[in-house]
């Protein structure tokens, strides 16, 4: 009898905060930006907090928690280490199995992009399960690329209903110590609209337009984790391939980009590949020209980006002063299939004075088959 009325508190608790935290949004559906109580700034009541944990599921406005979710503030201590936190004063920390969830208000089809902050506390490796139902992916949380240690990370799905449940999990192994789970900050979305293609390029997305969340307020970019060739990626259609490295998304509010508003920094090494799959006729002959800078962002040295498809291969060294620049790369290939890969990777693994990884941006990218080429040239 109990547990059914709890149950049913419950329930109308769920509703009562899809309510408020869409209505807060003033919109049916959601709108790309921070979402509701995204930063964590609405504090729980200390009525549902033991110390630092939170220990009512509702406790968070506009957000469930399972599992051991501590409310961190910023300046805390943890042994020896301050926390910072990214965005306000406020956030999160996962123990190990716990997670936080949002119910997002949607429209079934559209894909979105999904931007949070996480950074690892004391554990080696951190991973972190997102799950908008059917969709979910392991993303590695486990090497800094930013000074602060906190790193912005992005994640797509295809809304499958029209309230959809955004889960983040911690599904650290029991053995460690949960006070070593990684804190969440800043969660926001992006729609990503569909790709177009047009005649004077064959690459969907080649300037990197379309792409995650930004924070205007973040200097450090987004994250775009490898994925699961059949998933979606929050820069399709262009996939990230790695067992565990990810690539950088940059904005021009704080790097350089060679075109447009944003770009991607390749910058972890060879290990990780930007790849685009396009429709091509066998022992037709294609050109592919873009892009190869600098962001700004100290990274200097001797960068490289290789560009391949099918048998073709180029290897376009840049030397950098960290200050911003790029030049143009061109890569001649015959396709030898009906579906050619192409493909960038940084050559070698740089990395900036205060230790954090960093590489080549990559931009403006654009395809076009050697006929169209001679002719456009006529
Ligand atoms: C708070 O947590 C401590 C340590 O886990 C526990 O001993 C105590 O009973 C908790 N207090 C309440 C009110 O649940």
């Amino acid at each position: 009898m109990r547990r059914y009325t709890e149950m049913v508190q419950g329930s109308r608790c769920i509703a009562m905060f899809v309510l408020v935290c869409m209505a807060a949004r003033g919109a049916s559906a959601i709108t790309d930006g921070l979402l509701p109580n995204g930063n964590f700034e609405q504090a729980p009541s200390k009525s549902e907090m033991n110390g630092t944990r939170v220990t009512g599921r509702y406790a968070i406005p506009c957000w469930e928690i399972a599992g051991s979710v501590e409310y961190i503030v910023s300046g805390q201590n943890q042994g020896d280490m301050v926390l910072p936190v990214p965005e306000g004063a406020y956030a999160v920390r996962l123990g190990n199995g716990a997670s936080v969830q949002q119910q997002l208000s949607v429209t079934p089809g559209t894909h979105y992009s999904v931007t949070f902050s996480a950074a690892r506390t004391c554990a080696q490796a951190a991973k972190l399960d997102v799950t908008v139902a059917p969709d979910s992916d392991e993303l590695p949380i486990q090497t800094v690329y930013t000074s602060s240690g906190w790193d912005s990370y992005s994640w797509a799905f295809q809304a499958k209903d029209g309230v959809v449940s955004l889960v983040v999990r911690n599904p650290g192994v029991t053995d460690e110590d949960a006070a070593c789970g990684p804190l969440l900050d800043a969660f926001a979305v992006r729609t990503l609209l569909p790709p177009q293609r047009n005649a004077d390029n064959m690459l969907a997305n080649g300037d990197f337009e379309e792409g995650p969340y930004i924070f205007p307020n973040t200097a450090w970019g987004v994250l775009v984790p490898p994925m699961d060739e059949d998933g979606y990626s929050p820069l399709h259609p262009w996939m990230i391939l790695s067992t565990t490295k990810s690539v950088k998304y940059v904005d021009a509010a704080h790097y350089a980009v060679p075109r447009g508003a944003r770009a991607v920094e390749l910058v972890s090494g060879a290990e990780s590949a930007l790849v685009q799959e396009v429709g091509t006729v066998p022992g037709r002959a294609y050109r592919m020209e873009f892009s190869v800078g600098d962001g700004a962002d100290g990274c200097a040295g001797s960068l490289a980006v290789e560009a391949y498809a099918a048998s073709g291969r180029v290897k376009v060294p840049y030397e950098s002063s960290g200050t911003g620049g790029y030049k143009r790369g061109v890569l001649d290939f015959t396709a030898a299939e009906e579906r050619t890969r192409v493909v960038f990777v940084s050559v070698y693994y740089n990395m900036k004075p205060d230790g954090t990884l960093c590489g080549p941006v990559v931009d403006d990218a654009s395809l076009v088959s050697a006929e169209s080429h001679a002719r456009r040239l006529l």
